[in-house]
C-alpha cells in the first residue's frame, strides 16, 4: 500500500507525510515547456552507427540477449563508455546550463571514445541523450531551456560501440533542491539498486517489481507502469520487458548471461502520464516531479552484476555495495 498523506512520514519526524516529505506544495515546480531544438550533430565517419541509422527499421528482438565470452567483453566496453559519458555529463549539471549544452558534452564524450550515441536518429529521435526535467518522466529532448536552481534532471545515455549498446541514466539535482525532491531522487536510486539486487538465476522476472514497488510505496511515491526495462546487447530494445511494478504473471526465470536494463520511473504524485506533441516527451499528468535511474545488468551464477560502471567501478546511478552491506534505506 502506498503511504497515505495523513500517515506519519517515513522519516520519523512525527509529522503527517503530506506535511513532511509528501508535501506536494513544496514539490511543485513551474511546468516545463518545450524549447527550441537545435540541428542534429554530426558523428565522425570513423564511428560506426547501428543499422537503424541508415534507414533500416530498428530491430526489437523478442528473444533474450545472452552474453558470455567475447560478446560479453564487447558489451562491457559499451556499458563502461555509457557510464563514463553519464559521469561526464553529470558534472556539468548546474543552474543556467541548457539541456542542449549537456547533449553537446555527451555527444563529444561518446565520439572521443569511438562510440555512437544510440538514440541519435533512433526512430527519428534527434539527440544524443534524453534529458527529462521535473515532471518529465522520460524521453525528454534536449533543448534551449536553461536548468533552474531547484530543478531535477534525468540524463539517459546509451552508447553503441563494438556492435553493442550500453544504457544507463541518473537523476541529478540542479543546485539546491527541496528536501522532498532529494528524497525522491534517493528513493529512486535505492529502488533501482534493490530491484537489481533481487535478480538471481532461477528467480522469476517479477522479483524486480516485487522489490521496487513496495519500497517506493513505503515512501509515498508512485511507480510508472507503462514504461519498463528491456533486454539489451546487440539490439537496443529486446526481450524481456522488465516491469518495475508488481506483475504476478511475469514468471520467466532469470538465466546466467541474460542482459537487460532496470530503470524505474518513480513519481512524487500520480504515475499517470501524457505525451507532448513532439511525440517523445512523456510527462506526469499532475505535473509533479519524477525521477529515474538506469543500469544495464547481467545475470551471474549467483546474482546480478551491474555492467554500466566507469573504469573506476562507480556510477552516478550507484553501485550494489550499499545493498550488499544492507545499508539501503533512505534517511533524510
Ligand atoms: N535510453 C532509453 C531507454 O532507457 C531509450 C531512449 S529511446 C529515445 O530505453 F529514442 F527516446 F531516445
Ligand atoms: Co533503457
Ligand atoms: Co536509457
Amino acid at each position: 500500500m502506498r503511504l497515505r498523506g495523513n500517515a506519519p512520514c517515513w522519516c520519523g519526524s512525527g509529522r503527517k507525510f503530506k506535511r513532511c516529505h509528501g508535501d506536494q506544495r513544496a514539490m511543485r515546480l513551474r511546468p516545463v515547456r518545450p524549447g527550441r531544438v537545435s540541428p542534429i550533430l554530426a558523428v565522425p565517419a570513423t564511428v560506426t552507427p547501428p543499422d537503424y541509422v541508415n534507414g533500416s527499421i530498428p530491430v526489437t528482438s523478442t528473444s533474450f540477449q545472452i552474453h558470455t565470452g567475447e560478446s560479453l567483453e564487447r558489451l562491457r566496453v559499451a556499458c563502461r563508455v555509457a557510464a563514463e559519458v553519464l559521469d561526464t555529463v553529470g558534472r556539468e549539471v548546474r543552474p543556467g546550463v541548457t539541456t542542449e549544452e549537456l547533449d553537446r558534452v555527451a555527444h563529444e564524450a561518446y565520439v572521443t571514445r569511438g562510440a555512437y550515441p544510440s538514440t541519435l536518429s533512433y526512430k527519428g529521435y534527434p539527440k544524443s541523450i534524453c534529458t527529462s526535467v521535473n515532471e518529465v518522466i522520460c524521453h525528454g529532448i534536449p533543448d534551449d531551456r536553461p536548468l533552474e536552481e531547484g530543478d531535477i534532471v534525468n540524463v539517459d545515455v546509451t552508447a553503441y560501440i563494438k556492435g553493442m549498446h550500453g544504457d544507463t541514466s541518473a537523476t541529478f539535482p540542479v543546485g539546491r533542491v527541496d528536501p522532498t525532491l532529494r528524497a525522491l531522487i534517493d528513493v529512486t536510486r535505492e529502488a533501482t539498486l534493490l530491484g537489481i539486487a533481487a535478480v538471481a538465476p532461477g528467480r522469476p522476472l517479477n522479483a524486480i517489481g516485487n522489490a521496487i514497488q513496495p519500497y517506493a510505496f513505503a515512501h509515498g511515491f508512485g511507480v510508472v507502469v507503462d514504461y519498463g526495462g528491456h533486454g539489451i546487447g546487440s539490439v537496443f530494445h529486446a526481450s524481456p520487458h522488465v516491469n518495475h511494478t508488481v506483475h504476478e504473471w511475469d514468471t520467466i526465470e532469470f538465466q546466467p548471461g541474460m542482459t537487460f536494463t532496470v530503470e524505474p520511473m518513480i513519481t512524487a504524485g500520480s504515475p499517470n502520464h501524457h505525451m507532448w506533441s513532439d511525440g517523445w516527451t512523456v510527462a506526469a499528468n499532475d505535473l509533479l516531479p519524477t525521477a529515474q535511474f538506469e543500469h544495464t545488468v547481467i545475470v551471474t551464477d549467483s546474482g546480478a552484476e551491474i555492467l554500466t560502471l566507469t573504469g573506476q567501478g562507480d556510477s552516478p546511478a550507484g553501485t550494489l555495495s550499499r545493498v550488499e552491506e544492507g545499508t539501503v534505506s533512505h534517511r533524510p
